[in-house]
């Protein structure tokens, strides 16, 4: 059967799993992948389909006969900065159930973490001391995610199995079961509100670029807790500090900073009040995600209509 030449391109740390993605994709296609891995080419006008993550800029344009750009990430800013992108080549990003579920346990694992108050019983038994912390009830504690698309459905939905009151607030209107649905510039205050533990999940576009700040912040109620595991580009630091330090925040766990990996310098590193984790939320694994690159490819070549598409104007 003859293989199909497909390009994988990343400037990530690491270099990415190009050989676990060749096996997979052609598991998942049934047939050979050629897999030109960046900068080694070959004959770039082979190829027709590139997976990118992080592409160095000016790449996906130095293919003539590419059909199809997967992204390998959820989130697509990594492609629609690059100022040589093809325009009128269709991008799709993968849906990878396996990434999504490790968010909803990133987000899970931390806010059971702050909601059980388990800090203060790690610096209890550090003193030897029996000490036990106020109780809040799980129903006195509302999560509130910010962005309700894939990831953020299966995330809301998790906490509402838990028993928390889960609400969402999301760009345009959505309605999901048992959810308080939040949209729009009209519906942010009202959730913010009715927030103690904010998750944030947006994708990063111009609008939510720098809209976690100190006037959406202080619109939590005192206390709330903060999640990170979007994009860093989505909070301007000095805000959220602020924030942290006057007290109006009890603590931040970000997984995602406007600067990655994160400066040795910066103040996140060694405050009380924050947990860093290097963006590993949910990392992308072929074997959950070919399935969906391999669908887009068959569809491609049938000529049927692509699924998971991106919209570049609204830039998700
Ligand atoms: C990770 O950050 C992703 O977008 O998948």
């Amino acid at each position: 059967m003859t293989p199909i030449a497909v390009a994988y391109i990343t400037a990530a740390q690491g270099g990415g799993d190009s050989e676990r993605w060749t096996r997979m994709l052609g598991e998942a296609l049934g047939r050979p992948v050629d897999m030109r891995v960046w900068p080694n080419i070959g004959r770039a006008e082979d190829v027709t389909v590139a997976l990118a993550w992080k592409a160095p800029g000016g790449a996906l344009a130095r293919f003539p006969n590419l059909r199809l750009i997967v992204s390998l990430g959820m989130g697509v800013d990594h492609l629609l900065l690059d100022a040589k992108l093809p325009a009128d080549i269709p991008i799709v990003r993968i849906m990878d159930e396996g990434l999504i579920g490790q968010m909803s346990e990133y987000a899970i694992y931390y806010a059971l973490r702050h909601h059980r108050a388990i800090p203060a019983y790690e610096a209890s038994q550090r003193a030897r001391q029996w000490k036990v912390e106020d109780f809040v009830d799980t129903a006195d504690r509302r999560i509130g995610i910010m962005g309700l698309g894939a990831i953020g459905t299966d995330v809301a939905r998790k906490f509402l199995g838990l028993g928390f009151p889960t609400s969402g607030w999301s760009r345009t209107p959505r309605n999901l079961v048992g959810i308080a649905c939040h949209h729009g510039a009209a519906g942010l205050d009202a959730f913010l509100a009715g927030t103690d533990i904010l998750v944030d999940v947006l994708p990063l576009t111009p609008e939510t670029t720098g809209m976690i700040d100190g006037r959406l912040l202080g619109k939590l109620p005192k206390g709330a807790y903060f999640i990170n595991m979007a994009r860093g580009g989505h909070v301007v630091d000095a805000d959220l500090l602020a924030a942290l330090d006057s007290g109006h925040l009890s603590g931040a766990t970000l997984d995602v900073f406007n600067e990655e990996p994160l400066p040795g310098s910066h103040p996140y590193w060694t405050h009380p009040k924050v947990l860093v984790t290097p963006h590993i939320a949910g990392e992308t694994n072929p074997r959950t995600a070919a399935a969906s690159v391999a669908d887009n490819i068959r569809r491609l070549e049938a000529g049927q209509p692509l699924i998971h598409t991106i919209d570049r104007a609204a830039g998700y």
